[in-house]
C-alpha cells in the first residue's frame, strides 16, 4: 500500500485529500502537516476532516514525518509549496503538487527540484479537464486560425488567483497548437475603449462567485457557428481523487517533471 502525507490539512482541498487518501484502496494516509501556527496542529485529521478519528495527528513540521510516507499531496500556496518541495527534494520524497499561481521563475524551481525527485504538478488533476485539454488541442488545430478564441472561467469567492490555473493551462495548450505565444497573444479582461477584436489575440475573462467549484469555457467562434468546450466540476473531490490517482502513478518513478497528461496517458 503507498504510503500518502497531506500538508495544507485545514485547507478545501486539504480536506478532500485525506478523504481520498482513506478512501482509496491503493493508498494510506498516515501523516498530515499544517503551517505551524496553524490552529489544526495536534487535531487528528480524520476528524479534521468529518470521517471519524483517523489517529493521525496534524503536526506543524513537514521534517516530523518524513520517515511516515511514501508521496507528499501538496494543495497550498506557492510559497510554502516550494518549502515543500524543497524538503521532499532533500528527503528524496516524490510529490504531487496542486497548487496554483506559479511564476515562470517559480515553475523553473520546480523543474530543477524534478531532477532529484519525481514530481506531478498540475493546475487542474481533474479527468475531465485533461481530456478537454485533449478535446481543445484537437479543436485549435482545425479551427484555430481563424475563429476569435475566449476562455471563460468562474470560481468561488474565497479563491485568491486569476485567472485560474486551469483557464491559463487551457490558453496554453490551443495557443501552443496553433503556434503563437500565449504571452504575446493574451487579453486579460477588456474595458473602456477597446477597438476591434484582434484575430490572433486570445481573450480571458474571469467571475468570481459565490460557492462555484471551478468552471472553464473556451469558445471558438466563427462568423455563422462556434465550438464551445465546457468543463464544470461540482466537487472537490474530483480534484482530490485525480492526485491520490497522480500518486499511485508516481510511485515507479525515480524523478522527473510530470503532469496530468502524462499520468493519464495522453501524452
Ligand atoms: N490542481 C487542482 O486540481 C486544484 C484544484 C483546486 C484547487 N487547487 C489549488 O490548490 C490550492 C489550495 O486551494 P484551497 O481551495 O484548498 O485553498 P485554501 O482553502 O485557502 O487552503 C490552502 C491551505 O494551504 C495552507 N497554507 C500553507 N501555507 C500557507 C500560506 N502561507 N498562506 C495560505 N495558506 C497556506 C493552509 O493550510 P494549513 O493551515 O493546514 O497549513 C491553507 O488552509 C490553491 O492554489 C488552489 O488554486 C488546485
Amino acid at each position: 500500500m503507498l504510503r500518502v502525507a497531506v500538508v495544507g490539512v485545514s485547507g478545501r482541498m486539504g480536506i478532500c485529500l485525506i478523504k481520498a487518501a482513506v478512501l482509496s484502496e491503493q493508498t494510506e494516509f498516515t501523516a498530515s502537516v499544517s503551517r505551524a501556527e496553524s490552529i489544526s496542529v495536534g487535531k487528528d485529521a480524520g476528524e479534521l476532516a468529518g470521517i471519524g478519528h483517523a489517529d493521525i495527528p496534524v503536526v506543524g513540521d513537514l521534517e516530523q514525518v518524513l520517515d511516515q510516507f511514501d508521496v507528499l499531496i501538496d494543495f497550498t500556496r506557492p510559497e510554502p509549496s516550494l518549502e515543500y518541495i524543497e524538503i521532499c527534494r532533500r528527503a528524496g520524497k516524490k510529490i504531487v503538487v496542486g497548487t496554483t499561481g506559479f511564476t515562470d521563475e517559480q515553475k523553473a524551481i520546480v523543474a530543477e527540484a524534478a531532477k532529484d525527485v519525481a514530481i506531478v504538478l498540475a493546475p487542474n488533476m481533474s479527468v475531465g479537464v485533461n481530456l478537454s485539454l485533449k478535446l481543445l488541442e484537437m479543436t485549435a488545430k482545425v479551427m484555430g486560425d481563424y475563429t476569435d478564441i475566449e476562455v471563460i472561467e468562474a470560481h468561488h469567492r474565497h479563491k485568491v488567483d486569476a485567472p485560474s490555473g486551469t483557464a491559463l493551462r487551457m490558453g496554453e495548450v490551443v495557443a501552443d497548437a496553433i503556434g503563437r505565444d500565449l504571452k504575446d497573444c493574451a487579453i486579460y479582461g477588456r474595458e473602456g475603449d477597446t477597438g476591434e477584436r484582434d484575430r490572433k489575440t486570445i481573450g480571458f475573462s474571469t467571475i468570481r462567485a459565490g460557492d462555484i467549484v471551478g468552471e472553464h469555457t473556451v469558445m471558438f467562434a466563427d462568423e455563422g457557428e462556434r465550438v464551445e468546450i465546457t468543463h464544470k466540476a461540482t466537487s472537490r473531490m474530483t480534484f482530490a481523487n485525480g492526485a491520490v490517482r497522480a500518486a499511485v502513478w508516481l510511485k515507479d518513478k525515480e524523478n522527473g517533471l510530470f503532469d496530468m497528461q502524462d499520468v493519464l496517458g495522453l501524452s
